[in-house]
């Protein structure tokens, strides 16, 4: 177990109702707050007037329109409202996706620059105005985490910056709002959080703590994805999956390990090019991964995972269990609705070699659980054709 530093501050609200502490807690932060949503799920489900009631005693400033996979004009566009209005602090309610342009504007407002500059050296990145969050899907773990992916469209980039300044302070999870996810998301949502899980715990740092903690969420969202698909308003399971996909990536599960991640650089070189759900890549890339790293330096790992995980009987011949591991997985991603293969995305392996060029190098991949470099991540990308 290496050396770790543990301090995640966020206040958590969990549980039906939970929006009504929002006006005492807000009320620490100043008065004028800038709501921030998606592409109107919010208004269709109800919520936004709820908040609006709500927050009757605020001054509330709007950015609407955030797109999955947020793009870095959202972000110059609410740090203007920002700087403009002297907006006192963020709400962001939604996904990942208006999660992570949050974290970007609360940044962006406090930089004289350009907000693409923070992407580019976090150095930048010296103050934040307060992030608030109702979240509205379980996937990403932006509501208590410290990381924000944006997308750059005239570059062709989507990049990663992290800094405990944009560690949301408040996060209301409120599983009857993720009723209304649709059945695509809530699967994508899923793979999100196992494929969080799954990074963490292929590591060679020996850590039975945080590995517990990555093997019971796992068995959660395996047992809770599938009730959600078919029962969309079961508290219960929409609940399990809420939590689990907070705990998945706010530290619990990489503590004492070596965060030396794989497929989420890969995915998303995917999502940046072609904009598709990063849950859904990650459950094409992920067993395909998996595939690639087998061997007998690893193989004792995903015995682990098979047996641990998916309850398989541990037996002799380790490649046997190890495969039935990798061979429930995919066919896991498969029976809730997710693809296989990149071609059901309409991709091809026109940019694999640019994909993977940008995959290596952002993601220090060299220094992944099992080193890759650019051939390695376009056999995998071949093999997920
Ligand atoms: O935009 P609206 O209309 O709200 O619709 C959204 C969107 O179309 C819809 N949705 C969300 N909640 C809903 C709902 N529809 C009906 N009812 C509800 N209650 O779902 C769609 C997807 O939303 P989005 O926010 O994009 O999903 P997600 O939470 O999966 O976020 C994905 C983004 O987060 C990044 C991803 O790369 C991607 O850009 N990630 C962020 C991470 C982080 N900050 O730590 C880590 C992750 O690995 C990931 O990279
Ligand atoms: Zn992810």
């Amino acid at each position: 177990m290496k050396n770790f530093e543990f301090c995640v501050t966020t206040d958590i609200l969990f549980g039906a109702g939970q929006e009504s502490q929002l006006p005492e807690k807000l009320k620490a932060y100043g008065r004028k707050i800038l709501l921030t949503y998606g592409g109107g799920s919010i208004k269709k489900t109800g919520l936004y007037d709820r908040l609006k009631a709500l927050l009757n005693d605020f001054e509330i400033f709007e950015l609407g329109g955030i797109a999955p996979n947020p793009k870095i004009e959202s972000v110059r566009e609410g740090a203007a409202i920002c700087k403009k209005e002297g907006i006192d602090m963020i709400l962001a309610v939604g996904g990942g996706s208006t999660i992570d342009c949050s974290k970007a504007i609360a940044a962006a407002a406090c930089h004289d620059g350009d907000a693409w500059d923070l992407l580019l050296d976090m150095n930048n990145l010296t103050r934040a105005l307060p992030v608030a969050v109702v979240l509205t899907i379980a996937a990403t773990g932006s509501e208590m985490d410290a990381v924000a992916v944006i997308s750059n469209d005239e570059t062709g980039e989507k990049l990663p910056f992290f800094s405990p300044l944009l560690l949301p302070k408040v996060a209301v999870l409120n599983p009857e709002n993720t009723y209304t996810v649709p059945p695509f998301q809530t699967a994508s949502g899923a793979a999100d959080i196992m494929s969080h899980v799954i990074e963490n715990y292929f590591d060679r740092e020996p850590a039975l703590v945080p590995d517990a903690i990555n093997e019971g969420l796992l068995r959660t969202v395996i047992a809770c994805a599938p009730l959600a698909l078919e029962q969309p308003s079961n508290y219960e399971a929409r609940a399990q999956l809420m939590w689990a996909s907070t705990l998945a990536l706010n530290g619990l599960g990489s503590a004492g390990k070596n965060f030396a991640w794989s497929c989420h650089y890969i995915e998303h070189e995917l999502s940046a090019l072609y904009d598709i759900t990063h849950g859904a890549g990650l459950a094409v890339l992920t067993p395909k991964w998996m595939r690639y790293i087998l061997s007998d330096d690893t193989v004792d790992k995903f015995c682990d995972y098979a047996a641990n995980v998916w309850g398989f009987r541990r037996e002799e011949d380790k490649y046997a269990l190890a495969n039935r591991g990798i061979d429930a997985t995919e066919a896991f991603f498969k029976s809730i609705g997710l693809p296989s293969t990149l071609t059901e995305f309409g991709i091809d392996d026109a940019m694999f070699e640019t994909m993977a060029e940008k995959a290596v190098r952002i993601g220090s991949l060299s220094n992944a659980y099992v080193p890759l470099d650019e051939r390695d991540v376009v056999r995998i990308l071949r093999m997920s054709l």
